[in-house]
């Protein structure tokens, strides 16, 4: 959970949209370079997100575009209107994709998909809403729909400013 301070999980929760709110201009100058021919991309490719798809925190759009080689369509939802706004942008007048602008905690899908997919998501997810959001992916998916994500679990000593076993960063 990517955050610099708060007083309760909801106060870290809103800073952590307040953050990306504010970084969502200059995000990808920081961003490693995925996807673009890494393996993560590659397993995307491999995975093939066809059908209906869903993406979580889709940030500034760049899992989005990829997305839209194998879906049908695509529901992406953030909670900044600064990425989605970014997210639109890159990928143009498409009548297959739908951008909602909602806070994952509260949001409920109006409608089940073939594939979800998150990528750098998952690491936000506080521990102790860890099930409640893997129950909110399995509500939205058809009975034999799939999953994707991709994340890191690396983090440098000064990230990790409430120490080791916190997953506060
Ligand atoms: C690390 S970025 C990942 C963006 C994109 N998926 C990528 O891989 O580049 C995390 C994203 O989560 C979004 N976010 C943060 N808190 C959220 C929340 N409560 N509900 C929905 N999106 C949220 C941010 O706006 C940001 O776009």
């Amino acid at each position: 959970m990517t955050s610099a301070g708060g007083d309760s999980p909801e106060g870290l929760l809103d800073e952590q949209i307040d953050y990306y709110r504010a970084v969502a201009a200059e995000y990808e100058n920081h961003a490693l370079p995925f996807p673009g021919g890494s393996k993560l991309s590659e397993a995307l490719d491999a995975f093939r997100p066809t059908g209906s798809v869903l993406e979580l925190a889709c940030g500034p759009g760049t899992w989005t575009t990829q997305l839209l080689q194998h879906a049908a369509d695509v529901t992406a939802v953030d909670a900044s209107p600064e990425m989605l706004a970014i997210a639109s942008a890159r990928v143009g007048q498409q009548e297959r994709v739908r951008f909602v602008s909602a806070d994952l905690f509260g949001w409920r899908p109006d409608r089940r998909y073939d594939v979800v997919f998150f990528g750098f998501w998952l690491s936000h997810v506080p521990a102790e809403r860890f099930a409640s959001f893997w129950s909110l992916v399995a509500d939205c998916l058809q009975p034999d729909g799939r999953v994707f994500f991709v994340d890191d679990g690396y983090r440098t000593a000064d990230e990790l400013i409430e120490g080791e076993r916190s997953s506060t960063i």
